[in-house]
């Protein structure tokens, strides 16, 4: 089990290395892991003056899955789009193929409280949103800044999604429906965005092929209101790029905090990387405040989705639970007669739970 550790920037290292304190467990206990560290982001320009650089990619494309902290920072926001940290987790997506973006996002009933909504909204929540993750107007051409026929300064980028792009998610999300509650919602904005029409006319056809599962669709606006107002009418989300990227972080927030929740970015072989939806956290970076839940949490899917070890997958999911039970709290999900606990902490009792 050969797996790449990109730590990023930011709370990257910080929430990584709980989480490489959990495999690390694992391995003590018989597990055959290999982990290997390589610089991604902003990290990686400062080393080699390239966001993604070829060690990375070495180890990246040789690794069967990778653990990723996260990536970018103010400092970094000023340099060539190019040279950015958020182009270099880009282009590892594009480069290893990772269109397959699952985002649990789940509600541990010890949680219910650390929500921002009332606990009868939220409790029992358990929504999967499926986001497409190479194509879209994240990598449509063209795109760009330029001077327009009227002579002034004008940005654009370009929304596209081939058949053969929405197809292949599509059948991810109705897969992973069958062995849920079987209801997929496929979110779009066919009633303004031709591309988004095409979205919901292939996805209608894929829908053919699995006559279990009940398929509806919703616009995008709508859908953000819906998972404020009911969010548990949602089994599986199907959504493009930039409409799953919004759409997860606002359900992050059902479950408590976006520290809680992991991902997975898969290709067609399950070869996958695995990362928390949110972002570095500049204003908490270099404190041990961060909550290491969701990177340790992707751990957790890592072994799931690409090593097909459910088992061990199961053992990380239930530490993470136990530590909830026994009152466990990162500031970011601290409720009072709760104990609160540093990002490095958090992990200490992760790894003694297992
Ligand atoms: P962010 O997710 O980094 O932070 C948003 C808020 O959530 C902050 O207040 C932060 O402190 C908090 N937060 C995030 N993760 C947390 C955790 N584990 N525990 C506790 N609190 C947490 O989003 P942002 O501020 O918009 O972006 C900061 C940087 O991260 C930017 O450079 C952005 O491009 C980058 N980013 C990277 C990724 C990624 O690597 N996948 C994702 C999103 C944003
Ligand atoms: C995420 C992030 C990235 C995205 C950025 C940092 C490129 O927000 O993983 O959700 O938009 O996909
Ligand atoms: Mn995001």
């Amino acid at each position: 089990m050969k797996i790449a550790i990109l730590p990023g920037d930011g709370i990257g290292p910080e929430i990584v290395a709980q989480a490489v304190r959990v495999l690390e467990k694992l391995k003590a206990e018989g597990l055959p892991l290999q982990l290997d560290t390589a610089p991604l982001g902003g990290a990686a320009y400062d080393q080699y003056g390239d966001p993604y650089p070829e060690v990375t990619q070495k180890l990246a494309r040789e690794a069967d899955a990778i653990l990723l902290g996260a990536v970018g920072g103010p400092q970094y926001d000023g340099l060539p789009r190019d040279m950015r940290p958020e182009r270099g987790l880009l282009r590892i997506r594009k480069d290893l193929g990772l269109f397959a973006n699952l985002r649990p996002a789940i509600l541990y009933p010890e949680l219910a409280g650390a929500s921002t909504l009332k606990p009868e909204v939220v409790s029992g929540l358990d929504i999967m949103i499926v986001r497409e993750l190479t194509g879209d107007i994240y990598f449509g051409q063209p795109r760009g800044i330029h001077v327009n026929e009227a002579g002034e300064r004008e940005g654009f980028n370009t929304m596209r999604y081939s058949e053969s792009e929405i197809r292949r998610i599509a059948k991810v999300a109705f897969d992973i429906a069958q062995k849920r509650q079987g209801k997929v919602c496929s979110v779009d904005k066919a009633n303004v965005l031709e591309c988004t029409e095409f979205w919901k006319e292939i996805v209608t056809d894929v829908a053919k092929d699995y006559p279990a599962v009940q398929l509806s669709h919703m616009y995008v606006d709508n859908a953000a209101m819906q998972l404020v107002r009911a969010p548990k009418q949602f089994d599986v989300i199907v959504t493009g790029n930039i409409f799953g990227d919004i759409l997860s972080d606002e359900a992050s927030m059902l479950t408590g905090s976006i520290g809680m929740l992991p991902s997975a970015s898969l290709d067609a072989n399950n070869k996958g990387l695995y990362e928390p939806c949110h972002g570095s956290a500049p204003d908490i970076a270099g404190k041990n405040l961060a909550n290491p839940l969701a990177t340790i949490l992707s751990a957790a899917m890592m072994l799931r989705y690409t090593f097909n070890r459910e088992d061990a997958a199961q053992r990380i999911e239930t530490a993470v639970k136990t530590v909830l039970q026994k009152g466990y709290r990162t500031a970011d999900i601290y409720e009072s007669g709760c104990e609160k606990v540093s990002c490095s902490g958090m992990g200490d009792a992760v790894v003694a739970a297992l």
